[in-house]
């Protein structure tokens, strides 16, 4: 993903310096490798085991989701929508957090997410980096990054040699994956968005490193990739064209999550500039927007759907269709957590997205548009030879319009009309007539009556002309087609408009039919019978259900009813063609004997409508068997009411809480000699301090979550004040004590991410004696990198700058932890982020099977007197039967106006970072497998108080989110140990 202002500066200088790339025309197939035939292209499309594609795709981080029996949920979920392809971000910095240990086991392993994938039957565009941005910590780059000199993302061998045993163990991983050993990897992509470049002095530099390019690509060959290889510019720039499919990156609704419908007006299409860069590869959007990120303090996802919801996909979507966009990846389509302080302080636990799967894995109106659109496409082979020819832009008495006109230039006859308002922001819908060029000639659309053709505001839709649906001949049709099946000899046609629209299809035939209205009010058909053609107008209801003879039958349907259907790939070789009307969710279809077999969720009663073949003669949903009746027109309909049973949720405010103090370092007795001593004269960063040794906690292997800073000094007498500047992150805070003397807190902000503050000492230090500051400080993740050659994502956690007032006293030494063990942390199975620096956490007691029984008693609800920090635990239990679907969130109501922060741990998992007074996030989705839900789990937490009033939560709820029958099956708890003693700890 984009960091947009930052690229807003570079777009309009690079439009002028587009690198043509002289590639002959025809099918190529990847030059380097092995010769590989699976995937090839020519300047259309893509082809897959030699056949024509289009690229249906949406990414998911497989490293955002620590369950692995949950991707198959997911992807099912994906290839139900119609797409055929799933892209993935790989995480450089949570596999090989420890330089030179790479950790590929348990929930890292990313071999269940391959055969997930292909067991859905969808493909996966493979990005391992090593740079993905993605609003994670880093962008992908491990913490030690900070200590390897030089510009990152360049040729420099200080990288490389940091990059090249990652790029090669999983290189090897998605080698043995790829189509061609059997795999489901079809593209794999070296970099991110390598589209803005910088000189080590911060100026902006014209030129990407095309050696570090080379580079890339030479190990992407050694580890054995021969799928092709691609590139998401971040805008059509002409970068990385050494890839073999040039792609891009586009975001057209903007992020303003404030204003709901500020959308800026997207270009008119790509298409030209997409021809002057790569006129020899398929038009491919490598990410195109799905949502928005959100960032500290920010609107919260519900407010950014509202920008990026139906509508956006409606309008946007189509308007890249208008450009003849071959391949197309939805980023994010799901975007999932940042669990373990895996964001970017951009960022924060959520990382929803206002995706079309919520993070709680439920489905948005969204998810059901994109499965109209996917469909259609995957129905319509003449869109993927298809090229815009025209477009009209003309004023109607509402609003003013712009049509794109492609032609099918292999067949020379098909056209599709892409119709929308010129400015998407429109509020006006406006009605009008169409002109089209058909192989009749050219008409004006609609033709029948005094009807219009209605584009409502924030909408967008397609014309077809001389489009081929099986044994229908479609001239035009105003009414957008959703998909259609040869279905035992008959072709049957979905087609849909808004509800209350009229639409017309005409269809090219000789024979006379009888217009039968088999389903709906026969009122709203009209019709017109011509020697060559039957042209049909229809008032779109609910449903309405014609038969044209026995060849033909139309559904009439209005958008919101269209969401009901779904197209499965039976058995995954879509050796039966059905269409099914089911409800919320249609996972899959099998066939085997004479039977239909269906899985999927329901919620509420659901009507069934089964389009297939009568050879399918019985039908069973979820294993049971489905009682249906034949309809007037050969289906068979039936209802289910869905079961979903009732289950007990533990109230958090009235389970036992135990609780510890887990800030001992203010105490006088604390003893520090097991930390890491903070000596270093040296640091790597470009950014040099004027501390008298080096305090930033990477220099020391410390990464994530909390720091604690000890200096220890003997005063000179007459030390008043303690002066410092330090750095987190945005929405970062800290809190500085003088020996047990709390001195003061920054409690921070949505934006600052550095800090200088200045505090009065517990009164005037006495000649002789001995002091030591403490300082525990946020840390809300690595930076990324989104400039090549920069090195943002090394800005220092930690004091750059302190000094006192008063007098100067003597250094005797600075002392620094984070999490227990820094780059060689303890906890393999949950990963080096998932610890952070507190007391609690470095001793283990987020873990489960601690026996805290010794701890005193105390809600969280009743909280901590003055600043500090508690660490609180409870147990409970869940039991959740199988066959639902019940997503789980843990919940806080906005607290009283002092501020603390929160963190959250799930039998030993950071779900959740919560600041109360910062925001936007109070719901913390924690799915099954992560929460135990057939036994007992501990939850764990962390409060830090950062002001003299104290803090307490005023609610903590478990919330079942939502409730659906179905499912993906048996979903297993991610392992992970138990609390054992940790030796050493402190
Ligand atoms: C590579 O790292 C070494 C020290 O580790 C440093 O001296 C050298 O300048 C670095 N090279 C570049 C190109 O930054
Ligand atoms: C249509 O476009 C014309 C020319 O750009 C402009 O003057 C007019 O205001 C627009 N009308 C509407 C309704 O937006």
């Amino acid at each position: 993903m984009v960091s947009l202002s930052r690229i807003a500066l570079l777009v309009t200088a690079a439009q002028s310096a587009v690198i043509p790339r002289d590639a002959p025309v025809g099918l190529k197939v990847r030059q380097t490798g092995a010769g590989q035939n699976a995937v090839t292209w020519d300047k259309y499309s893509f082809y897959v085991n030699g056949e024509r594609v289009m690229i249906y795709s949406g990414e998911v981080h497989p490293f955002r989701n620590p369950v692995q029996d949950l991707h198959l949920d997911i992807l099912q979920k994906i290839k139900a929508l119609g797409f055929n392809t799933v892209s993935i971000y790989v995480h450089w910095g949570i596999v090989e957090y420890e330089r030179g240990k790479l950790n590929w086991d348990g929930v890292f392993d990313l071999q269940p997410f391959f055969d997930a994938a292909k067991s859905a039957g969808l493909w996966v565009i493979a990005r391992p980096g090593p740079y993905i941005n993605a609003e994670s910590a880093g962008g992908g780059f491990p913490g030690w990054g900070a200590r390897v000199e030089g510009q990152w993302r360049t040729s420099n061998p200080n990288y490389t040699a940091a990059w090249q045993p990652y790029i090669d163990s999983v290189g090897k991983i998605i080698a043995k994956n790829q189509i061609t050993k059997g795999g489901p990897i079809i593209l794999a992509q070296p970099e991110n968005e390598y589209s803005g470049f910088m000189n080590p002095d911060g100026s902006l530099n014209p030129n990407e490193d095309t050696e570090y390019e080379r580079l890339l690509l030479e190990e992407f060959d050694n580890a054995g990739i021969e799928v092709p290889t691609v590139c998401n510019d971040a805008w059509i720039g002409g970068h990385f064209t050494s890839v073999d499919v040039y792609g891009y990156d586009n975001y057209p609704a903007g992020f303003t999550c404030s204003d709901p419908l500020s959308w800026p007006d997207p270009p008119d299409y790509f298409y030209s500039s997409h021809k002057d860069v790569a006129p020899n590869s398929p038009n491919s959007i490598l990410e195109f927007q799905g949502g928005s990120f959100d960032s500290w303090g920010g609107f919260g996802f519900e407010q950014c759907y509202k920008l990026i919801g139906p509508e956006m996909a409606r309008v946007f979507n189509k308007n890249t269709y208008a450009s003849a966009t071959h391949l197309l990846n939805i980023y994010m389509i799901y975007g999932g957590t940042n669990w373990g302080h895996l964001s970017n302080p951009g960022g924060y636990s959520s990382y929803d997205y206002s995706a079309a799967i919520a993070e709680d894995r439920t489905l948005r109106e969204k998810y059901y548009e994109l499965k109209l659109q996917a469909n259609f496409l995957m129905v319509s082979p003449a869109y993927l030879t298809s090229a815009p020819v025209d477009v009209q832009k003309f004023p109607t008495n509402g609003s003013n319009i712009t049509i794109t006109e492609l032609l099918d230039e292999v067949g020379g006859k098909q056209r599709f009309y892409i119709v929308r308002q010129t400015k998407p922001t429109e509020t006006t819908s406006s009605a009008f007539k169409v002109d089209i060029e058909t192989s009749v000639g050219k008409l004006t659309v609609p033709q029948l009556g005094t009807a219009s053709y209605i584009l409502p505001a924030h909408d967008s839709k397609i014309i077809v002309t001389d489009y081929p649906a099986g044994g229908a001949e479609i001239l035009y049709s105003t009414l957008e087609i959703m998909t259609w099946k040869v279905i035992d000899g008959r072709t049957v046609i979905l087609l849909y408009a808004n509800a209350g629209e009229s639409g017309e299809i005409a269809i090219l035939t000789t024979k006379t039919y009888k217009v039968d209205v088999r389903r709906g009010k026969a009122s709203t058909v009209t019709s017109k019978q011509a020697s060559t053609s039957l042209t049909l107008q229809f008032v779109v209801g609910h449903e309405t259900v014609v038969a044209l003879g026995e060849d033909i039958l139309l559904y009439v349907v209005d958008r919101v009813n269209a969401y009901n259907f779904w197209v499965p790939d039976v058995n995954l070789d879509q050796d039966l063609p059905v269409i099914i009307k089911a409800g919320y969710l249609l996972r899959t279809a099998k066939f085997s004997g004479n039977t239909l077999s269906l899985t999927g969720d329901t919620n509420g009663t659901t009507v069934f409508e089964i389009i297939a073949p009568k050879s399918a003669q019985a039908y069973t949903w979820n294993g049971v068997r489905l009682d249906t009746d034949l309809t007037r027109y050969g289906t068979q309909e039936g209802r289910y009411r869905t079961r979903t049973p009732r289950v007990d949720i533990p109230d958090l405010a009235r389970l036992k809480w135990k609780y510890i103090n887990s800030l001992p370092e203010v105490s006088g007795s604390y003893d520090d000699s097991k930390w890491v001593t903070a000596d270093h004269t040296y640091t790597p960063n470009k950014i040099k301090p004027t501390t008298p040794v080096i305090l930033y906690a990477s220099d020391y292997g410390f990464h994530s979550g909390n720091i604690l800073w000890r200096g220890h000094f003997t005063a000179t007498g007459g030390e008043t004040t303690f002066n410092l500047t330090i750095q987190g992150g945005n929405a970062f805070a800290y809190s500085v004590w003088d020996g047990g003397k709390y001195l003061g807190s920054f409690t921070g902000a949505p934006a600052p991410s550095a800090h200088n503050g200045s505090y009065t000492l517990a009164g005037p230090w006495v000649k002789g004696s001995s002091h030591v500051i403490t300082i525990l400080q946020d840390h809300m993740g690595l930076e990324q990198n989104w400039f090549g050659g920069e090195e943002n994502f090394k800005s220092f956690r930690g004091l750059s700058d302190y000094s006192f007032g008063g007098a100067t006293p003597t250094l005797k030494h600075w002392k620094v932890t984070g999490n227990l063990g820094g780059e060689k942390f303890v906890d393999w199975a949950r990963g080096g982020y998932n610890e952070g620096g507190l007391y609690a956490v470095r001793k283990g007691y987020h873990l489960p099977g601690l026996d805290d029984s010794k701890w005193a008693s105390k809600s969280p609800l009743k909280g901590i007197k003055g600043p500090g920090v508690e660490f609180y635990r409870t147990t409970f239990t869940l039991n959740i039967p199988d066959g639902v679907d019940y997503p789980i969130s843990i919940d806080f109501r906005s607290s009283t106006s002092t501020s603390f922060r929160v963190e959250l741990y799930v039998n030993g998992w950071q779900f959740g970072k919560y600041i109360d007074d910062i925001g936007p996030q109070k719901s913390f989705p924690v799915p099954q497998g992560i929460l135990n839900y057939k036994g007992e789990n501990t939850l764990a937490l962390s409060l830090w108080s950062l002001e003299e009033s104290g803090a307490a939560l005023d609610s903590i709820d478990l919330v079942v989110r939502s409730e659906v029958e179905g499912g993906v099956g048996i979903v297993r708890n991610s392992l992970a140990p138990d609390f054992t003693e940790r030796p050493g700890s402190y």
